[in-house]
This record gives C-alpha cells, sequence and structure tokens, in this order.
C-alpha cells in the first residue's frame, strides 16, 4: 500500500453513494476512478453532469475533473491495474415481495473485479447488505481472483442521507471496518486519517457487526419515525396535538428531537427496504420474533399515508370524483429529486386512482416523476399547480412550499384547503388567511 495521499481508489457503482464517495475522495487529494458497468452514465459524468440532484457535488465534480484526480470508465481491467483500494458502493434494491434484497450487483461487482486482481489488493463494500453476505464475498473473491486470498474484503458502511451526501461523507459521525485483516483497517484508516485526525471515531469489528451496524441504525430510524407517527394516530381520536407531544418529549436528551417528525412518515430507497430486508434476513437465521416489531414499523407508516388521503376526502365533501387536486412535492424528502417509495407520489396516485384531477409540482424531481407516473399531470411552478385546486396537499417539506404565502395561493385556487402532510406549515398563519388547514396528529 503506498501513503495515505498518494492511495489511489476506484469506486465501483456511480449512483447517489458511488458519485458521492468518488468525488469527495477526490476532494480529499486521493487519486479515484468511478467504474459503471452503465456507459450512459459514465459518460455524463465524464463531462462533469451528475445523473441526479445531490446539493454542492455538481460543484464537486466539476472542481476535481479538470485536476485529473477524478475519471470515470466502464472497464474493471482499469479499475484492477489503477487502484490500491476498491470500494463497492453498488445498489442492493428491494427483490420483490419478500423483501430480501437483491445482491445481484454486489455479486457481480466481485465478481467482474475479482480475476483482474493479479497483485495484492483491498476491496472493501460500502453497500447495505443482509449480515452475512460480507464472508460469502470474501471468499468469492479470493477464489475468483488470480492473486488469491492476497485479495482481502472488508466490509464497512456508509450513513449519508441524501441531500446531505458530500456533507456526510466528508465529516462522518463515525467510521465503521468490519475486518480482521491488518491490510484492510490500515487501508481504511489511511482512507479516512483526515477525518480520524479531526476526532471521528474510527471502530473496527467483525465482518457481520459492521454490516449489522448499518441495518440496525436504519431500523432504529424508521422505528422512531414510525413511534412518533404512532403516537399522532393517537394525538388524532385522543384530542392531543402530536407537534407539542414531540416537543415536550425531545427535552428527555435520553429521547431526542431528531427523526421524532410526525407526517406523512418515511420512503425513499433506503429505510422501507432495509427494514424489509433486515425482516427477511432475521427469518432465514431463524430469529424471526427478534424483528416482528418492524412489521408494525412498516404498517404505521403505511397507515400515514391512508389517513393524509382519508383527510383530503373528507375536506372536500367524501369523494375525490371529479375534483381538483394540487400535490406539493413528488420526492421522497426535501433537497433530493429521489422518488424512490415516495409517501408524496404514493399519496398523490392513490388520489388519482380515485377519480380526482392531480396535479403535482416538485422543485426538482418533476422529470423522474413523470417518467413512473405518466398518470399524473405536472405544472411548472407551486402556483400552477395550485390554479383550481379543491385541496392542496403538501406533502414534501421543500422549503419553497414552507414558505409559501397563503394569501397569493388563495388568488388562484377554487377553494382554500390545506392538508399538510408534513407539518410544515404554520397552521395560526394559514388558518387567519381564511385557510381551512389540517394535518396529521393535530386537531
Ligand atoms: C437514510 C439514513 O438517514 C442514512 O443515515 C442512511 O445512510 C441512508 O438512509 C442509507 O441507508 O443510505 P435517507 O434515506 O437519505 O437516509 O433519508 P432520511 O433523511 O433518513 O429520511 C428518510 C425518510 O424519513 C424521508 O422520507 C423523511 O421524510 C422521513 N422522515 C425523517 C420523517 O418522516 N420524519 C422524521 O422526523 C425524519
Amino acid at each position: 500500500m503506498v501513503e495515505a495521499e498518494r492511495m489511489r481508489v476506484s469506486v465501483i457503482g456511480t449512483g447517489y453513494l458511488g458519485a458521492t464517495t468518488a468525488a469527495c475522495l477526490a476532494e480529499m487529494g486521493f487519486e479515484v476512478l468511478g467504474v459503471d458497468v452503465d456507459e450512459a452514465k459514465v459518460d455524463m459524468l465524464r463531462q462533469g453532469r451528475l445523473p441526479f440532484f445531490e446539493p454542492g457535488l455538481d460543484e464537486l465534480l466539476s472542481e476535481n475533473l479538470p485536476t485529473g484526480r477524478l475519471r470515470f470508465t466502464t472497464s474493471f481491467a482499469e479499475a484492477a491495474e489503477f487502484a490500491d483500494l476498491h470500494l463497492i458502493c453498488v445498489g442492493t434494491p428491494q427483490m420483490d415481495d419478500s423483501g430480501a434484497a437483491d445482491l445481484s450487483y454486489v455479486n457481480s461487482a466481485v465478481d467482474q473485479l475479482a480475476p483482474h486482481l493479479t497483485r495484492p489488493s483491498v476491496v472493501v463494500g460500502r453497500s447495505t447488505v443482509p449480515v452475512g453476505t460480507a464472508a460469502t464475498l470474501a471468499a468469492r473473491l479470493a477464489s475468483l481472483a488470480p492473486v488469491g486470498d492476497e485479495a482481502e474484503l472488508g466490509w464497512s458502511p456508509e450513513f449519508l442521507r441524501e441531500g446531505f451526501g458530500v456533507e456526510d461523507t466528508l465529516h462522518p459521525n463515525r467510521i465503521v471496518i468490519g475486518t480482521d485483516s491488518p491490510r484492510v483497517e490500515k487501508a481504511v484508516r489511511a482512507l479516512w486519517q483526515q477525518q480520524i485526525d479531526e476526532g471521528v471515531p474510527f471502530l473496527v469489528t467483525d465482518l457481520q457487526t459492521a454490516e449489522l451496524v448499518k441495518v440496525s441504525a436504519n431500523a432504529f430510524l424508521a422505528t422512531k419515525i414510525s413511534f412518533i407517527n404512532a403516537m399522532a394516530e393517537v394525538s388524532e381520536v385522543a384530542g392531543a396535538d402530536v407537534i407539542k407531544l414531540a416537543e415536550a418529549l425531545s427535552h428527555d436528551d435520553r429521547i431526542g428531537g431528531k427523526f421524532l417528525g410526525p407526517g406523512l412518515g418515511f420512503g425513499g430507497g433506503c429505510l422501507p427496504k432495509d427494514i424489509r430486508a433486515f425482516m427477511a434476513r432475521a427469518d432465514e437465521l431463524g430469529v424471526e420474533p427478534a424483528l416482528s416489531f418492524l412489521r408494525e414499523v412498516d404498517a404505521i407508516n403505511q397507515r400515514r399515508r391512508a389517513r393524509t388521503i382519508d383527510i383530503a376526502r373528507q375536506l372536500i365533501g367524501g369523494n375525490f370524483a371529479g375534483r381538483t387536486v394540487a400535490v406539493l412535492g413528488a420526492a421522497f424528502k426535501p433537497n433530493s429529486d429521489d422518488i424512490r417509495d415516495s409517501p408524496a407520489l404514493a399519496v398523490a396516485s392513490t388520489i388519482a386512482s380515485l377519480g380526482a384531477h392531480v396535479t403535482v409540482y416538485d422543485p426538482q424531481a418533476m422529470d423522474r416523476a413523470r417518467e413512473e407516473h405518466p398518470q399524473l399531470n405536472y405544472a411548472p411552478t407551486l402556483r400552477d399547480a395550485a390554479a383550481g385546486a379543491d385541496v392542496v396537499l403538501l406533502l414534501t417539506e421543500w422549503a419553497e412550499f414552507k414558505e409559501a404565502n397563503p394569501e397569493n395561493l388563495a388568488e388562484v385556487v377554487a377553494q382554500r384547503k390545506m392538508v399538510d402532510g408534513r407539518n410544515a406549515l404554520d397552521p395560526t398563519y394559514w388558518r387567519s388567511s381564511g385557510w381551512t388547514y389540517r394535518a396529521l396528529g393535530r386537531q
């Protein structure tokens, strides 16, 4: 292994995780080669264009490409020749109704890289995988690589949030590496030396614990969100206010206020599929009851979508047929154009299927939404989306929506009716402008 600053790194997979990791490592001074099987994606990245929206990442890409420290390829042979350390950053989507993770991209990354590894190499997985995957992959790598067990594999989960990917990569809250190999540990330490020097905790574990750290963190976060959403369900019928409840809970620092935001619940490419894959894996391991609570976490989350639709239906008199509905938000959360398992689009498409004329506006996710849900209508601005609406639903809490002026919007809607699916607006302010305001978990 060469000295840290000069270490050459290949990043396999150039989606949210891979592209962010590659650009951040180049920014940190490493020579980085991003690898992807998708030629079109590689071409875009070479031109400095990102295939998705992530704040701050386009700048890092365009600053680091001209330095030559950041390059992209489709060739695994080139990656093996170039790099001392290979990071696997491919996706592990939900496979089917079983909820299990689809490991075909991870397996394929190892299968395509390994035959080119003719000198001692370190391969580190960052993708989210079911516990036990890394050990199987380590054996597979050593059996396929010409260099044999001098091709070593460790697992180092990532914890970055979409929308904060650059910040979370450059300033992680912890670094975990699962390995029993001093060479793997040394390479990962060298990669994050700047961060370790800044005091970021560095934890060395076995492979299985490292894999579990990631899925249990996401399971905990999902549980926290569903916990407060369960309190919202109770608050609605008991006459309480879940926002005040959450605030009061948050002052207990054993509980804390983060991820205690009640509303439409979680979506995205991580939390929903990770809890399902975790349950599927627990089942395979014979400890299904240990995670059966996650089924309830998932169910609470789905019920919030149904409840949001019910509130809107009540507001317009019990029937969506022939009504005009404005949906603000398509991305699964603000500052992202990711629409995977988007609660906003799930609600919008159900309402459309019930006969309403639904018009969606999102500051970033319109193209993706239009592609996946061509049955919905799309408007170029918030005001256009709201034009003629019998009810407006705020389903992703973009700053633009939080700052919307209720009086301006009142000029274009047919009826002043707002369902705030994210508890993002000030009810007093909206009501004082003549709006009927409803939110989840509040009166
Ligand atoms: C999540 C984790 O937060 C990251 O730590 C992890 O690395 C990542 O998954 C991953 O596995 O790669 P992300 O999916 O980007 O990150 O999104 P979050 O910020 O966790 O939000 C997830 C969902 O929960 C969103 O739909 C958001 O609207 C919702 N949410 C979040 C709430 O409904 N209430 C809250 O209080 C917080």
